[in-house]
């Protein structure tokens, strides 16, 4: 069963701020974002290309390489083997070595990089049991067999013994997420897992991953550009613009009142699902370089409603609804009036 939103966070990010250097004026990349992930429940974090989604999983596996540094807030870990703040962990101590890939496991778009090419796709998932779990190697290698299936690869007995170049793109990255949850993570952070597949393949390893997810009560963070995969899998929803959360809400409520005018540009920019003759109108613009320093809402320059204040001042978080919350001065002044 899905865990609700009441319960506490398995993974709380408070404040996290991320820069290109800790020097005075280096670039920011995240600025004091705020995300809970909780047990059985995915959370989608969508931007465009450039918003500083990939570099926020990095932080929170405690792999992010200089000159990023995390420059403040916390990533507190409450989940099994936890209670410790990721952010002020070293990447190499063993705290974080006890975490990573057993307690919070990490899915990347490209399938090949975290598979090595020499090894039988079986003998792999073996050896991530053999080393987080301390299996013996015959149990991990049956085990290995039952994971496969689990991802829903066919005749997995077989497909065990075969190298990552005889898989398919899809099978490839059904067996990363075999070894993802093989040591069953409390946490799971999927970064744009499905992008280098084609549709009918992504929808498919997508549901497989929620009901895993669901079944194994992974709390899973699932990265992507597309709100439209969002419908289908999330169940919380934050839209991130130029290293800032700007809408957060249940995913109900999310596509039922969008908010953030950058939500709305993401959602008019969606192709049409009901085979409804609609034209496309993706976002005017770029997100700005993060060595341009920006005073006021990052979206201005693209915004449709961008007005002087706008840029006066970094718009505040409100609550519109429960659990719904979006940084915009439209809803600010919404707010303010009687
Ligand atoms: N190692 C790095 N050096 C310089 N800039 C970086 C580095 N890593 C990320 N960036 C910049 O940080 C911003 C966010 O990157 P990223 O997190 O990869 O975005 P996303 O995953 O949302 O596409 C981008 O502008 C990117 O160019
Ligand atoms: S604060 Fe202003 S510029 Fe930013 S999204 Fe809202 S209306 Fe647009
Ligand atoms: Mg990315």
């Amino acid at each position: 069963m899905t865990a609700g939103p009441h319960e506490p966070p398995v993974l709380e990010v408070r404040d996290l701020a991320i820069g290109l250097g800790r020097h005075a004026g280096a670039p920011r990349i995240v600025h004091g974002i705020d995300l809970s992930l909780h047990r059985g429940r995915t959370l989608a974090l969508v931007g465009e290309s450039g918003c500083g989604k990939s570099v926020t999983a990095q932080a929170l596996i405690n792999l992010l390489s200089p000159p990023l540094a995390v420059l403040g807030g916390s990533i507190r870990y409450a989940g099994e083997g936890g209670g410790v703040d990721i952010a002020a962990l070293a990447p190499a101590s063993d705290a974080m070595r006890a975490l990573r890939g057993r307690r919070i496991a990490m899915i990347f778009q490209d399938p090949m990089t975290a598979l090595d090419p020499v090894y039988p796709v079986g003998e792999q998932i073996a050896e991530a049991l053999r080393h987080h779990l301390g299996m013996t190697a015959r149990a991990a290698a049956a085990r290995a067999i039952d994971l496969l299936r689990l991802v829903g690869i066919p005749d997995p007995a077989a497909r065990a013994r075969a190298y990552p170049f005889q898989l398919s793109g899809g099978m490839r990255q059904r067996v990363v997420i075999a070894i993802a949850l093989a040591c069953e993570p409390s946490v799971l952070i999927a970064d744009e897992p499905t992008t280098a597949l084609d549709v009918t393949v992504q929808a498919q390893i997508l549901a497989e991953l929620r009901s895993l997810g669901e079944r194994f009560g992974t709390a899973m963070l699932l990265i992507t550009h597309d709100l439209g995969v969002v419908a289908e899998v999330a169940d919380d929803v934050a839209i991130m613009y130029r290293g800032h959360v700007v809408e957060r809400a249940g995913v109900e409520s999310l596509f039922a009142a969008p908010s953030h005018p950058y939500t709305r540009g993401l959602l008019a920019s969606l192709p049409p699902v009901d085979g409804e003759r609609r034209s496309l109108t993706p976002i005017p613009g770029q997100v700005p370089p993060v060595a341009v320093a920006i005073d006021g809402c990052p979206f201005a320059d693209r915004c449709v409603d961008a007005r002087p204040d706008c840029r006066a001042a970094l718009p505040p978080a409100i609550e519109v609804a429960p659990g719904h919350v979006v940084a915009c001065v439209l809803h600010a002044r919404d707010r303010s009036s009687p």
